[in-house]
Parts: C-alpha cells; sequence; structure tokens
C-alpha cells in the first residue's frame, strides 16, 4: 500500500509525465505545443467534472421523490457545472498567449487530430439532450465517424460515446417529464387559453400607446401586422400547433411544458413554486455559459488560424459560430422569455380552482 501523502494521492508524477504528445518524453515539445496540450488536458478534466454533476442532476430528476427534496440538490450540481464552464472560458485567454506563427510550427503533425474528437464534450452534448438531427453536417461524416480510429473500427473515444448514448435518457427529457407534470391551478389548456388573451390584451393596449404618441400611420400599421402575425405564432406555439409531424401525445406533452415554464415565472411569488424557478434559472444560465464556450472559442480559433480550415475537416470559425448559433438544448425555456408579461398584465388565477 503506498505511503499517503501529497504527490502520491494527487498522482502528480504520472500527471507530470502526460505531456509528451506522441513522443516518449517531453524532449520534441516546445513551449508552445506543452501549453497546448497542458490547456486540453484541463479542459478535459473540466469536462469530467461537468459530466458528472450533469449525470447526478438527471439522475436526481428522474427520481420520484418531493419537488423541493429533489430540486434543491439538482440546483446544487448545476450551479458548480456553471462555475466550472465560466471559469473555464477564461482559459481560452492562456492559450491566446500563442501567436498564429507560433502554433504554424507544429499545427500541420496534428492533422487530422481536432476538438471535433473530444469524446466527453460529445458526452456532456447528448447528456443534456441534443440530437443527432440537430447536429450541424459536415458532408456526409456524422459527428460519430471522427470519433472512430482511422481504419473505421470502434476507439476508446466512440466506445464513450456509444456507452453514454446507451446510459440515455438525456437530461432534457427528465426536466421536460417533470415540468410536464408540475401541478398548476386549472388545467393547461385553461392557463394556456388565458395567456393568449392577455398576451392580446397586453399587444393591444401598447399599440395604442404607440397611437397616443403620435406615431405616423405607416408606422402603426406596419407594427400591427407583425403583431396579428407575432401573436398567431404564439398561440401555435403555446398549443403546440407549430410541428404538424407530432402525434396526439407528444404536442399534449409540449403544452404542458411550455404552459409549465410561463407559469413558473408569471407566478414566482408562490411558495411552490421557489424551487422550480431556480432549476429553470440554471438550466439557463447553463446553457448561456456553454454558448459563451462555443462563443469564446471561436473568437480565440479565429485570433490564432483565422479563416482557414480546421484540422477535423470543418471549414474553421464558420462551422464553430454557427454551432455557437444553432446548438441550443432548451429552446422552449429561451422562447419563454418572448412571451413573458409583466406582472399587472399577467392572468389571475381563479382562486375556486386551488387545491382542487
Ligand atoms: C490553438 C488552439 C485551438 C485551435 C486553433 C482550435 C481549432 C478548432 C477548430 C478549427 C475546430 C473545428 C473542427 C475542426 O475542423 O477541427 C475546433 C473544434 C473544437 N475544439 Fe478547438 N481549437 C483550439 C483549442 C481548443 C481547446 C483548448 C479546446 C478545449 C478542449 C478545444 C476544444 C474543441 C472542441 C470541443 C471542438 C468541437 C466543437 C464542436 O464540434 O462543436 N479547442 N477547434
Amino acid at each position: 500500500m503506498k505511503e499517503t501523502n501529497y504527490w502520491n494521492y494527487l498522482k502528480v508524477e504520472e500527471l507530470l509525465a502526460l505531456q509528451t504528445g506522441l513522443g516518449e518524453d517531453e524532449s520534441g515539445v516546445g513551449n508552445d505545443e506543452l501549453l497546448f496540450i497542458v490547456v486540453h488536458q484541463i479542459y478535459e478534466l473540466w469536462f469530467k467534472l461537468i459530466l458528472r454533476e450533469l449525470t447526478f442532476a438527471r439522475n436526481a430528476l428522474s427520481e420520484d421523490m418531493p419537488h423541493d427534496h429533489r430540486v434543491a440538490p439538482i440546483v446544487r450540481s448545476l450551479r458548480r457545472a456553471i462555475v466550472i464552464f465560466e471559469q473555464a472560458n477564461q482559459h481560452f485567454r492562456v492559450i491566446e498567449t500563442m501567436t498564429t506563427r507560433d502554433f504554424l510550427d507544429f499545427r500541420d503533425a496534428l492533422t487530422p487530430a481536432s476538438g471535433f474528437q473530444s469524446a466527453q464534450m460529445r458526452e456532456v452534448e447528448i447528456l443534456l439532450g441534443l440530437e443527432d438531427h440537430e447536429r450541424i453536417s459536415l458532408g456526409n461524416r456524422c459527428f460519430k465517424d471522427a470519433l472512430k480510429s482511422a481504419d473505421g473500427t470502434p476507439s476508446w473515444s466512440s466506445r464513450r460515446v456509444e456507452a453514454r448514448i446507451a446510459q440515455g435518457p438525456s437530461f432534457k427529457d427528465c426536466l421536460y417529464e417533470w415540468l410536464s407534470r408540475l401541478p398548476i391551478v386549472g388545467t393547461v389548456d385553461g392557463f394556456i387559453g388565458d395567456y393568449v388573451r392577455a398576451i392580446r390584451d397586453e399587444n393591444r393596449s401598447r399599440a395604442q400607446m404607440l397611437v397616443e404618441c403620435g406615431l405616423p400611420p405607416d408606422d402603426i400599421e406596419r407594427l400591427a401586422a407583425r403583431r396579428r402575425a407575432d401573436e398567431s405564432n404564439v398561440e401555435a406555439y403555446l398549443r403546440a400547433q407549430d410541428d404538424p409531424e407530432a402525434d396526439m401525445a407528444t404536442r399534449a406533452k409540449r403544452r404542458a411544458v411550455r404552459a409549465a415554464l410561463l407559469y413558473i415565472e408569471s407566478y414566482r411569488e408562490r411558495p411552490e413554486l421557489g424551487w422550480p424557478r431556480e432549476l429553470i434559472e440554471a438550466v439557463l444560465d447553463f446553457e448561456q455559459a456553454f454558448v459563451i464556450w462555443r462563443q469564446r472559442h471561436a473568437r480565440m480559433v479565429e485570433r490564432i488560424i483565422g479563416r482557414r480550415v480546421g484540422t477535423g475537416g470543418s471549414s474553421g470559425v464558420d462551422y464553430l459560430d454557427e454551432t455557437a448559433l444553432r446548438y441550443r438544448v432548451f429552446s422552449d425555456l429561451w422562447a419563454a422569455r418572448s412571451l413573458l408579461l409583466r406582472k399587472a398584465a399577467v392572468p389571475t388565477l381563479d382562486p375556486a380552482l386551488e387545491d382542487r
């Protein structure tokens, strides 16, 4: 048995021997390449912690326990993952001390290796609930192909990702299941009907305000047309009529989820909604930190390699910017932000329906 001390417990000797790249030792690794390796390794360790917290949060969310007991530790886990991501975003500053010329000295030797092959990053996405069909296509190559060995056989990386997929369900599935069962006063459809009417009333009074402010008639008509189109989109969205392919059960669940999101924030002063609201805010914070990671990575890449294509075969910065724009797992949480009303305009809950 090993003696208990700092270096044995943390395996410092082994850790410091892991920066050789593909060589036997560090003799062929210059200062910039060492920086490049260390920063990537640190990121992989942060991803490891994030995966731990997200897995815990997903599992806790799928357990059958009373609301508050279940939610508090999930929020704690998400908060830790958020802080990690926020810290990790700062590390791109460290790698930016390497200039384009410094990087080009060893870049060619890296091809076709790329962050595109980070299994843990894919696991974070899969665990969150990013679907295959939502991914940006790189020609006819699936993201899983990039994780395989060069001869197409499974690798350590591809096996990890397959195992993660097999572990399902995603955090999003569990969150949506929980949201769809959130008790609300009255019925989901009744609440949606009241909310759509309240949005219309609010829009009408704002339009009237514009008339009173003396806005030119052309502008008023243009804004009114836009308002009518927005209102019918909002109604179709809240009634889950925006996806004609979806079956009845899927639509009913979507309606319940979308209603719950508006309900939680609209009546947030109700004691039973305190923890649900914390949870929704934490999920939004997490996705925001992740999007910022993508944007920050893209700016660092642009600064170091400009608009060159990536070693992994993507268009480079354009591809990365597109992921920052399109990879939103919790789009309903973001959509709710466009629909929420000020406190005075929110429909009053019928006291006769309380505790039913
Ligand atoms: C000199 C520094 C870096 C450059 C020039 C760079 C460049 C790129 C490029 C061009 C891509 C797009 C895929 C491709 O065609 O290769 C990419 C993807 C990626 N990189 Fe980096 N990168 C750098 C550092 C890092 C660091 C420090 C990390 C931390 C783990 C990282 C993680 C990733 C991940 C996870 C992806 C996949 C993104 C996705 O597909 O959504 N990269 N990188």
